[in-house]
């Protein structure tokens, strides 16, 4: 039988990168899977590369209003929700000389403000239990110049993570933080530095020599999601290469 035969999943940020090879893994498994994204164009075209078991919904996930829909529809559709990853992110970089307070705000409402909310909202329907999993970073242990609000909001999900294992102990519902080390998705187009310049210099710092794929970040939410850690809350998987080890 399939690990995730049955099970309903929301994911935010599931157009690209890690949460669409999250979503792909996931129906593969057996689940229906809600992802959201701002971007109509990427949303079509991540319905037709998942292929079946899909729905999309149109949601900016720093927008509580948004939220709000979002958890309507997911309650008219299926009623239930068993995980929910929340994913949605992006990377700016700023030195806390220059860094504004608009940067500080973009980078908090949506990677610590937003999730708070979507779990919030989604959580009156996981009533069979269920894992929720908060895709943090490895960078949230390190310090790596120009990242001062990136790296809090993922520190601040960690701390989600241990305090929400404690809150659900009663409900069945496990939290984890999925750290990434250094991913090859989209996201590397929007830094400061060239995508070449970014590869060389993270190769030559995570000791397995190589960017991780977006597939295998897949497999460590599959693995957070399903039965397979049923042990497993308030912890954090470092899928990292070692970059945040060493
Ligand atoms: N790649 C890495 O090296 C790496 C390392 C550590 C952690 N991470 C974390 O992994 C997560 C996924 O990143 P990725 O590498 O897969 O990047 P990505 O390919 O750029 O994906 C980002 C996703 O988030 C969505 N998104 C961005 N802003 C959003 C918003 N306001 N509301 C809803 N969706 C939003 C994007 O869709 P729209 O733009 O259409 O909204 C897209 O689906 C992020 O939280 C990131 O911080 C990545």
């Amino acid at each position: 039988m399939s690990t995730l035969a049955g099970k309903i999943a929301v994911i935010s940020g599931g157009t690209t990168g890690i949460g669409l090879a999250t979503a792909q893994r996931f129906v593969t498994e057996g689940a229906h899977v809600f992802i959201l994204g701002r971007r109509q164009a990427q949303l079509d075209e991540a319905v037709e590369l998942i292929g079946r078991n899909v729905t999309a919904i149109k949601a900016d996930a720093a927008n509580l209003d948004d939220l709000d829909r979002v958890a309507a529809a997911v309650r008219e559709e299926k009623g239930v929700v068993d995980i929910i990853v929340s994913n949605a992110g992006f990377t700016e970089q700023a030195p806390v000389d220059t860094l504004t307070p608009a940067h500080f705000d973009k980078a908090f409402n949506l990677m610590a403000r937003g999730p708070v909310f979507l779990v919030q909202k989604l959580l009156p329907m996981m009533t069979g239990g269920g894992s929720i999993i908060l895709v943090s970073s490895a960078m949230h242990q390190m310090g790596i110049g120009g990242h001062t609000a990136y790296a809090a909001t993922k520190a601040a999900l960690r701390s989600y993570a241990r305090t929400w294992a404690a809150e659900f102990k009663d409900r069945g519902i496990r939290v984890n933080t999925l750290s990434p080390g250094v991913t090859d998705t989209p996201i590397l187009d929007s830094q400061s530095e060239t995508r070449e310049n970014l590869v060389k210099m993270y190769q030559s710092m995570v000791p397995i020599g190589r960017l991780a794929q977006a597939e295998e970040m897949a497999s460590a939410a599959l693995f957070l999601a399903s039965g397979q850690s049923s042990y497993v809350t308030g912890s954090d998987l470092m899928a990292d290469g070692g970059i945040g080890q060493v």
